[in-house]
């Protein structure tokens, strides 16, 4: 009986080999990678413990998948509570490529190294349960603890050096870097600096870039084109020398529980403002309301790891309607942290400059003296109403 396990080489999921065949009768284990964009030490720490333990390991690229996942959760402006999904998304992207793998090698079971407590347990098990593997969530249902994991560790002599637990729990990908635990767990803790590596703290400096968007999606940077990977990447690095893109937030989990978590994100910041600019001038203000509250139920799906379900698919038939206005360029300042809309352009605009200038008389026909109807309208109903309070008031 063999058993794929979703591997990153750390604490959790090291001890997790040698548990799936004591404690749940399996005769071998498989160690599945997925590339979503973590940074070339983790592979390095994966494939070198994977080794140590004899492991069968894979390691299966994901980021174009991942990439073009992140982009059309810019055309959903999506975040949760300030946070752009990094995380959230890149779950049920590792947890099919795994559960695909699994079933090719012929497994008959499929295991995480998650804990009870988060969120990430919910966002794979909502995958693996569509299939017959049979599920296994040992850290969590065994009850293990970080200090008997170590102990354990020490005991079989398991390959975990200090250099696989730092100091803080990171999980990175090309859309977010999250860093949570160790002293960021107390709300009132200050971070140091040097939990952020995509980030430098702001400087005087500015620099100014031009995005080209295709119905919702950035297609190009500075006139080139460039693959959704390559896009994310670049960005970056670039709004990330400005300090863009940092959130230290108190997040609702699904379980309930509150946490606090620092994320970094400055390639996601620079798209979503960017898209939100440009649909502000393309979009009706009908269409805008009505999306906010769309993007909102999407990106709440997105956070529970539920991008498959049928609401998000019909959420997506309204986003699509219309993004087929959101075509045009953006022009975006870099500059103390931020990433502000300067400039936007789309031959879609809903927009006549003769209509909002102060220095024209007429608007197709309607004279300026025309909004006195209007202006004496306004408000009728509360005044009449504020005033009728008032009056009994006074009795
Ligand atoms: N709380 C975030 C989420 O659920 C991210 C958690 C990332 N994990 C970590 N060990 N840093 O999306
Ligand atoms: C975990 O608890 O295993 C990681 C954090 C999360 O899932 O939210």
């Amino acid at each position: 009986q063999r058993v794929a396990l979703a591997f990153s080489g750390g604490l959790d999921t090291t001890v997790c080999v040698p548990l799936l065949e004591e404690e749940y009768g399996y005769d071998e284990v498989i160690g599945i990678t997925v590339d979503v964009g973590q940074p070339e030490a983790e592979f390095v720490e994966a494939e070198e413990t994977a080794d140590a333990l004899d492991l069968e390991h894979y390691v299966i690229d994901a980021k174009d998948e991942f990439a073009q996942l992140c982009l059309d959760s810019v055309r959903a402006n999506a975040d949760y509570q300030g946070y752009p999904l990094g995380t959230a998304l890149a779950r049920p992207v590792i947890a099919k490529a795994i559960l695909e793998l699994a079933i090719e090698k012929g497994c008959t079971g499929i295991a995480h190294g998650c804990t009870g407590k988060g969120n990430d347990q919910l966002r794979f098990e909502t995958v693996w349960r569509g299939s017959d593997l049979e599920v296994i969530a040992p850290v969590r249902e065994l009850g293990l603890t970080r200090k008997w994991e170590m102990e354990y560790a020490e005991k079989k002599n398991l390959p975990v050096q200090g250099g696989n637990e730092g100091v803080w729990s990171i999980d990175t990908n090309i859309w977010s870097r999250s860093i949570e635990g160790g002293n960021l767990e107390d709300p009132s803790y200050v971070p140091p600096e040097d939990i952020y590596e995509w980030t430098t703290a702001p400087t005087g400096e500015t620099e100014t870039i031009e995005l080209e968007f295709e119905n919702g999606y950035p297609v190009a940077l500075d006139g080139e084109e460039v693959t959704p990977v390559e896009l994310i990447e670049i960005l970056n690095e670039k709004a990330g020398a400005y300090g863009v893109g940092r959130t230290d937030m108190m997040e609702d989990r699904m379980l309930g529980l509150k946490v606090r978590e620092n994320y970094e994100h400055p390639a996601a910041t620079t798209l979503l403002n960017a898209h939100k600019g440009l649909e502000g001038l393309v979009l009706t203000k009908d269409e805008r309301d009505f999306k906010m509250q769309v993007d909102n139920e999407w990106s709440q799906k997105g956070y529970e790891g539920l991008v498959d379900a049928p609401v998000v698919k019909a959420l997506e038939g309204f986003i699509a309607e219309t993004q087929t206005k959101v075509t045009g360029t953006v022009t975006i300042k870099f500059q103390g942290g931020q990433a502000r809309v300067v400039g936007r352009d789309s031959e879609y605009a809903v927009y006549s400059e003769s209509a909002a200038s102060f220095n024209t008389e007429t608007v197709d026909g309607i004279e300026q003296e025309d909004a006195t109807g209007v202006a004496k309208y306004h408000g009728f109903q509360s005044r009449l109403a504020n005033q009728v309070t008032a009056s009994i008031a006074q009795k």
